[in-house]
């Protein structure tokens, strides 16, 4: 087991290691005072876990309650946002309550929002049960939900007070979704570790869980430390996801975020490699990589189409948007890009 401090705004430590679970009651009762603890969580996740989880929780002293809504990109709306925070005033959660993000990625930032506002903040805790929940949205505390006009639009910096990976539960993972959340694990060795991604590069999908995820979320944590409020180099978690997020949208969320920053990631390199910015041996092993994965890298989505989504992102700033742009393996730059030229770029990396 690993325990790896992030001492950002609020300090709390990231619990990794097999069966952590059953042990979510006596780490939530060491750090927040048992009272009631609303747990939410989807629709796949709550069959598998749920039980579990109550179990724990109420073992060590906490009231539950909990609220499940579809499993899904398309239920990170504001509508079951609202959703959630009517069930929480209904159960009568109060301040010295908190909330139990049960789950992936939608889950830990729809829940991680709903607790930023929420009688404006209730402490909350993330148990990451995707690899993607668990290397990156789990840490570093970004909530959103999305809007109509794009992925994460609205949100908060709102950091959780525990987050507990049980590695266990990735093993009930489709292997689908257990790629999507390699992308972000490669996007990790791409952007800081060199070792990190010849270790992937070894053993593809048989990697070390317990060393990658730990090793992923030291390298989260340095940067949000670095810059919790993603205004310099936290934009460089951004790698792929300009690209990425056009993709997703533009599919209608059947290509997966993963698979999207995935090519996302691809489209940076070969532009990057056919500008000079991105070394062309790099470039090579990160398609040969994503390729081992199983991970496409290409789209049918044409230029037009992922540059309209892109002027949406929320790394535009003004005129120009920052794309991350890999120049070695452990080094990406972030370069910021006009708008008029964001669609030439693509087109050099389509
Ligand atoms: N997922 C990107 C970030 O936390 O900044």
């Amino acid at each position: 087991m690993k325990i790896i401090p992030v001492n950002a705004s609020r300090s709390y430590c990231v619990h990794i290691g097999d069966g952590l679970l059953t042990a979510l009651g006596k780490e939530a009762a060491a750090v927040i005072k048992p009272g009631k603890a609303a747990i939410i969580s989807d629709s796949n996740v709550w069959p598998l876990y749920g039980k579990e989880a109550t179990k724990s929780l109420e073992k060590a002293g906490f009231e539950t309650v909990n609220f499940v809504f579809p499993a899904g990109e398309a239920s990170k709306t504001s509508a079951v946002y609202l959703e959630v925070l009517n069930f929480l005033a209904e159960n009568h959660i109060t301040r010295s309550d908190c909330v139990i993000a049960l789950g992936g990625g939608v889950v830990g930032d729809l829940t991680g929002f709903a607790a930023a506002t929420f009688l404006r903040g209730i402490a909350y805790i993330q148990v990451p049960t995707t690899l993607l929940a668990a290397v990156d949205s789990s840490v570093g505390g970004k909530t959103a939900i999305d809007l109509p006009a794009g992925k994460n639009l609205a949100g908060a910096f709102y950091q959780p007070k525990l987050v507990l990976c049980d590695i266990t539960t990735l093993a009930s993972l489709p292997e689908d979704i257990f790629r999507d959340g390699c992308a972000e694990v490669i996007k990790y060795g791409i952007l800081y570790d060199p070792q990190l991604f010849a270790h992937l590069e070894k053993h593809t999908l048989a990697f070390d869980r317990e060393y990658v995820i730990a090793r992923c979320v030291e390298l989260k944590r340095d940067v949000v430390l670095e810059d919790e409020f993603d205004t310099g180099a936290r934009m460089r978690l951004n790698l792929g996801h300009t690209f990425g997020h056009g993709i997703e949208a533009q599919s209608n969320f059947t290509v997966s975020h993963g698979k999207a920053v995935a090519i996302g990631m691809a489209i940076v390199s070969r532009a990057g490699a056919r500008l000079g910015v991105c070394d062309p041996q790099a470039k090579d092993h990160i398609l040969r990589l994503l390729d081992c994965f199983g991970l496409s890298v290409t789209t049918d989505c044409s230029a037009p189409d992922i540059y309209r989504c892109a002027l949406s992102d929320k790394k535009r700033s003004g005129g120009s948007v920052n794309l991350i742009i890999p120049e070695r393996i452990g080094f990406c730059r972030i370069q910021p890009t006009p708008v008029e030229e964001l669609q030439s770029f693509l087109e050099a990396g389509l």
